[in-house]
């Protein structure tokens, strides 16, 4: 069989051609959503009465059989047919005779493919909320169990203050809810229905375009026949979001992999999740948490691919757009690699409190709490701040942590200084006296745990809720 499109040519498209323009390689992943558009869409036809219901029926049974070839491999995509789109046609038309030739009635592969991509990404953007879910309870978990773990917060990567492992851990929870939030805003967007623009301007036959939206489980139709079909910007804030992920999952990496090096041994990754040296017999390497801070490049490379594909594009559909699809796949790739590994490596994770505990007892992470102290007792916070300035200073000088100095040393700095400046600046006090909202006193790390669970429980709900309508399509 010829073009589907042959009409209107008189010679043979050059191969070169054939090849360059054709997205069959890459677009055959959206088989499945091309289908079930295509069912809906001549569901309507009939419904309208645009085409005799024998008809609809003999097509929908075909464009069923085609999907059940396509998924036991049976079909052999060709170039020539382009794409995802034309080659469902052509077997269907192979299958069923001329008959389906009616399928494409009142449509256009411009408002198809974008169809596509909405079912296609609709249905990822809620796995990644559950996946973020997964991942945020992992988090958690950890975070249980170790309200009482101190470790020194760093800030210029110098130790800062002491705060609780918890607390570090739930700062990425809040990361990855922001992360799921923004995910599951972007889904009222997604949730648009672009079929029924035609190629652009709408179509002559009295379609029922919310007839489509339904079948299909959207919640809008696109307003505008020329931006359902030209609209990429639930794809760019898709990769966007994917981007902040990574982004997330990357500086949580490299902690990871900072934490499981002999000069820090706060944190063992689990042997199922780390990888060996061929020459090195005693290596145990964090190879996944560097490899997800490295594919983050990727993601960011997707974004700014597809933004530049469509800066300057005229309305309405351009053959550019074709390039919104292998970014997206990737993107999709990575980001699921990313997270499905992340939250098992979480979970199974062993924090080394004792290592913890020793890196805090050996460094003056406890120093803001001595001018505090000071302030406590009246002297302005600038003149407490010079002191203590100095009292690092002699410990650095007499090789001593600020615990080891005699009350006899600490007089000669101020004559404030009492016997209960030892109780001030033990680890536990320390981390105690931060008992304000999100600081990281026990007590209010454990209310923020309580917080972050129950709001987990709406999430949860939004992706049940969201899983059922996408699983209903088949
Ligand atoms: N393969 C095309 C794409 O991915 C489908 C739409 C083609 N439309 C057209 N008028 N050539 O964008």
């Amino acid at each position: 069989m010829s073009k589907l499109w042959g009409g209107r040519f008189t010679k043979q498209t050059d191969k070169l051609v054939e090849e360059y323009t054709a997205s069959i390689s890459f677009d055959q992943q959206l088989a499945t959503e091309d289908i079930l558009g295509s069912i809906a869409h001549v569901t309507m036809l009939g419904k309208q009465g645009i085409l005799p219901q024998a008809d609809v029926e003999t097509i929908k049974d075909g464009l069923r059989q085609v999907h059940d070839k396509i998924k036991r491999g049976e079909v052999e995509f060709s170039i020539s047919d382009e794409d995802i789109h034309m080659n469902v046609e052509k077997n269907l038309i192979e299958l069923i005779g001329p008959v389906g030739g009616k399928l494409h009635t009142g449509r256009s592969r411009n408002d198809q493919v974008a169809t596509d991509m909405h079912i296609y990404l609709r249905a990822r953007v809620v796995e990644f909320v559950g996946d973020l879910i997964k991942l945020q309870e992992a988090l958690i978990e950890q975070a249980k169990v170790n309200t009482e773990t101190i470790v020194p917060g760093y800030t210029h990567l110098q130790r800062a203050q002491p705060i609780l492992f918890a607390h570090h851990l739930m700062a990425y929870v809040s990361m990855f809810s922001r992360d799921a939030e923004r995910l599951m805003d972007s889904y009222k967007r997604i949730d648009t229905l672009p079929l029924g623009a035609g190629a652009l301007a709408g179509t002559t036959f009295p379609i029922d375009r919310h007839f489509v939206a339904e079948q299909l489980g959207f919640g809008r139709v696109y307003e505008n026949s020329l931006d359902s079909v030209s609209d990429r910007d639930f794809i760019v804030e898709f990769l966007s979001h994917a981007s902040l992920i990574m982004t997330h999952l990357s500086r949580m990496s490299e902690e990871l992999v900072l934490w499981m090096s002999t000069e820090f041994r706060f944190v063992e990754l689990d042997d199922a999740f780390c990888t060996g040296s061929s020459i090195m017999p005693q290596k145990k390497n964090p190879d996944v948490a560097e490899l997800v801070r490295g594919k983050t490049g990727r993601v960011y490379g997707n974004l700014v691919g597809l933004l530049t594909v469509l800066k300057a594009l005229p309305l309405a559909y351009n053959k550019d757009m074709q390039e919104d699809k292998e970014g997206m796949f990737d993107t999709v790739k990575t980001l699921q690699g990313a997270l499905q590994l992340f939250a098992p490596m979480i979970a199974t994770m062993k924090v080394n409190k004792d290592r913890m505990r020793e890196a805090v007892n050996t460094d003056f992470s406890n120093a803001t709490d001595i001018a505090d102290y000071l302030v406590n007792k009246g002297l302005p916070f600038r003149q407490a701040h010079e002191v203590i300035g100095k009292t690092v200073l002699y410990c650095i000088q007499q090789n001593k942590f600020l615990l080891d100095l005699t009350i006899e040393e600490y007089k000669q700095f101020s004559e404030l200084f009492e016997a209960d400046i030892y109780h001030v600046l033990q680890p536990e006090t320390v981390v105690n006296a931060r008992n304000v909202f999100g600081g990281t006193a026990t007590v209010q790390v454990e209310a923020a745990i309580a917080r972050a669970e129950a709001a987990l429980a709406p999430v949860r709900g939004w992706f049940e809720e969201k899983s059922e309508i996408i699983n209903k399509l088949g």
